[in-house]
């Protein structure tokens, strides 16, 4: 035990006790920080703070909507994800792999991407210097996301095909010496852990974590975090874990309602054009960490997912439509019985409004 000062230990956002881990006070936290690198112990001890590449990203807001939790039929938190930098949840890994990249002494690096990633690469490459080229499914990413990678500076390399075809494609690269931007690149993993360490500043009883699946990068993160701090002894509860997916892209979610042993691609089609993906590179982390929180996958349709979406913009908050799957899930889950109305839950908005404008909009709702 250290001689602990109760005070220092409130959310930055909400002010909420952080009971989970005010016993370890400093080894946990670096408190001269905000957001992701306020947690260096837990994601990069190793990592010089003079290689940080960093645009203060994390510390996002948590919201409580009565119309989305009237929508969701339970009382509802947001975790707004996509007020980072660039406009995704992309930047909470990028920061830690980028100046990893940094560290490795890379001049270029690559990636896959639907959108949010490729935006998010561009940007932390340019503030590091580094060339970066993305590799995207031509024709199938949204305007708003080329735009803003095209401005900060990539090289874009159009793939016929789909995210799958551009990732395998984008691996050429790697093998060139380009340092990979994926979730594949185990420091994008570590970065995204800290989500959840915010969501437990603020709630550190929370029973379910709902999060849009495409590759299955952030799920696997999540579970990650959860499971390293179970085992340091430092959770309440284990907060079970929901995987969304949409129905046209929804390889994981058939894989688990079969008990399947292996996950079988698909040619994924959905409105949601940042989890369009239909063979996740890492299900299997995924499933562990699902099976580990006792957590579930959820399947929801386009129409779910732009009603969820159109409730969440109406209530002044907004999303793009990925994002939106999160509170489909939650929704459907509430209908079929599948969480009781005193349960604390929260879902992950992933990325901001601004990001896929163009998708159908409505008053309805
Ligand atoms: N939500 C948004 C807004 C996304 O951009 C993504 C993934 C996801 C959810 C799903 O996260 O892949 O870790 O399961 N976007 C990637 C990209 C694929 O290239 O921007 P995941």
């Amino acid at each position: 035990m250290y001689g602990i000062d109760r005070s220092r230990y409130r959310c930055d956002r909400c002010g909420g006790l952080l009971e989970v881990t005010h016993e370890f006070g400093d080894q946990l936290y670096d408190f001269r920080k905000r957001g992701v690198w306020k947690y260096r112990y837990l994601i990069h001890p190793a990592l010089p703070e003079s290689l940080t590449v960093s645009r203060n990203e994390g510390a996002t807001t948590m919201y409580r909507s009565d119309r989305v939790s009237q929508y969701a039929g339970i009382s509802l938190h947001l975790k707004h994800d996509g007020e980072n930098p660039t406009g995704s949840f992309k930047d909470r890994g990028m920061t830690v792999a980028v100046s990893e990249a940094l560290r490795l002494g890379m001049k270029r690096t690559v990636c896959a991407s639907t959108g949010n990633t490729a935006a998010s690469a561009a940007s932390y490459s340019a503030v590091a210097g580094m060339e970066c080229t993305v590799y995207v499914p031509a024709g199938k990413v949204s305007q708003s996301k080329m735009a803003q990678t095209l401005a900060y500076g990539a090289r874009v390399v159009e793939v016929d095909g789909t995210f799958d075809n551009a990732l395998e494609e984008s691996l050429d690269l790697v093998e060139d010496g380009s340092y990979t931007l994926n979730s594949i690149n185990p420091w994008r993993v570590e970065g995204q852990k800290t989500v959840l360490y915010e969501i437990l500043e603020c709630m550190s009883d929370v029973d379910i974590i709902s999060v849009p699946a495409g590759n299955l990068g952030n799920t696997s993160a999540i579970g990650k975090a959860i499971m390293e701090l179970d085992t340091l002894g430092l959770l309440k509860k284990v907060p079970r874990l929901v995987a969304v997916q949409a129905e046209g892209a929804a390889p994981f979610y058939r894989m688990w309602v079969e008990h399947s042993e292996s996950i079988s691609r698909v040619e994924p089609v959905t409105v949601a054009s940042a989890i369009r993906i239909g063979n996740p590179v890492s299900w299997k982390k995924a499933r562990r960490a699902i099976e580990y929180t006792s957590g579930t996958v959820v399947s929801v349709s386009d129409e779910e997912i732009l009603e969820a979406k159109r409730c969440i913009d109406r209530a002044g908050i907004g999303c793009e439509p990925a994002s939106a799957a999160s509170v489909a899930g939650i929704r459907k889950m509430v209908q079929e019985g599948e969480i009781s109305r005193d349960e604390r839950v929260v879902a992950i908005l992933t990325g901001n409004l601004l990001k896929d404008p163009m998708s159908p909009v409505g008053n309805k709702v």
